[in-house]
């Protein structure tokens, strides 16, 4: 028995509880609802750092998604070995887009990223009730979303291969003109055009390809998850509930 466990006994002995606290490691992920003790050394990797620096540039500030980017850059580079375009609905400043494209240095790519949003927050059409009663339209108001589009175009006008649907999904659906998609990225943060744009998009999806969901399992988006769940089952695949409040399938 070592020094502790004599300690430990001698106490025990006189009546005290003894719990042994495990000192914190150093090195802890703790940030945008995760905290892990889990290798993420990624965060020190230069193309890393480099990708997740140029989304920054694109949202002016940085939202600690450490993580997600991570997620979010993996899927892109599985999706960009497959034929097909890439699809976000859901962009705002075009954070991860942006971090995507500069890891792939998109150009290189024959392929185009769709990139769909209102540029004008939530659209209260395409709301459901429940999310309604959530709050979801009064959180419409802050300042997180952008309020137009220029400033997105000018973003991503360092890339070529890029095109810019503006206006509320469902409705700007059929503005996408693929046969193919490989990455599609749902981050409105409500469920109604989400399921419109997975439904849309799914049949176009070529083997492999990649669905990642935003709010998946994110505290705050149930809805979102309910809805997804529908879909997932309704085409035989299951969502892999990730920590980081992601969801990612992969069509069969
Ligand atoms: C969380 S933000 C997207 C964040 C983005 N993916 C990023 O990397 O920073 C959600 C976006 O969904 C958009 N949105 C919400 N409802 C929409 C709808 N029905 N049609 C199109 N865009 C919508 C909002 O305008 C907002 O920009």
């Amino acid at each position: 028995m070592g020094l502790k466990g004599v300690v430990r006994k001698l106490l025990e002995s006189q009546g005290y509880r003894v719990e042994l606290i495990q000192p914190e490691p150093e090195n802890i992920y703790n940030q945008d609802g995760l905290r892990s003790i889990h290798n993420h050394d990624f965060m020190n990797d230069a193309r890393f750092q480099s990708a997740y620096t140029r989304g920054m540039l694109a949202s002016e500030k940085d939202y600690t998604w450490h993580w997600r980017v991570h997620v979010g850059l993996w899927a892109a580079s599985v999706a960009a070995k497959l034929p097909g375009d890439f699809i976000e609905c859901g962009v705002n400043r075009g954070f991860l887009s942006s971090a995507i494209m500069h890891d792939l240095n998109w150009d290189e790519f024959d392929k185009t990223f769709w990139l769909l949003d209102t540029f004008a927050g939530i659209d209260p059409r395409f709301v459901s009730d429940e999310e309604k009663t959530s709050g979801i339209l009064e959180r419409n108001e802050g300042e997180f979303y952008v309020g137009g589009v220029d400033i997105v175009r000018k973003n991503f006008s360092e890339w070529k291969n890029v095109q810019i649907v503006v206006g509320a999904i469902p409705e700007t659906l059929a503005q996408v003109a693929c046969d193919q998609v490989a990455y599609l990225h749902l981050d409105m943060n409500c469920a109604p055009p989400e399921v419109a744009a997975f439904e849309y998009f799914w049949p176009k999806l070529v083997p492999g390809g990649v669905v990642l969901l935003d709010d998946y399992a994110y505290r705050g988006y149930e809805s979102q998850k309910a809805a997804m769940d529908r879909c997932a089952m309704a085409v035989g695949v299951r969502i892999l509930s990730l920590p980081t409040g992601q969801g990612l399938m992969i069509k069969p």
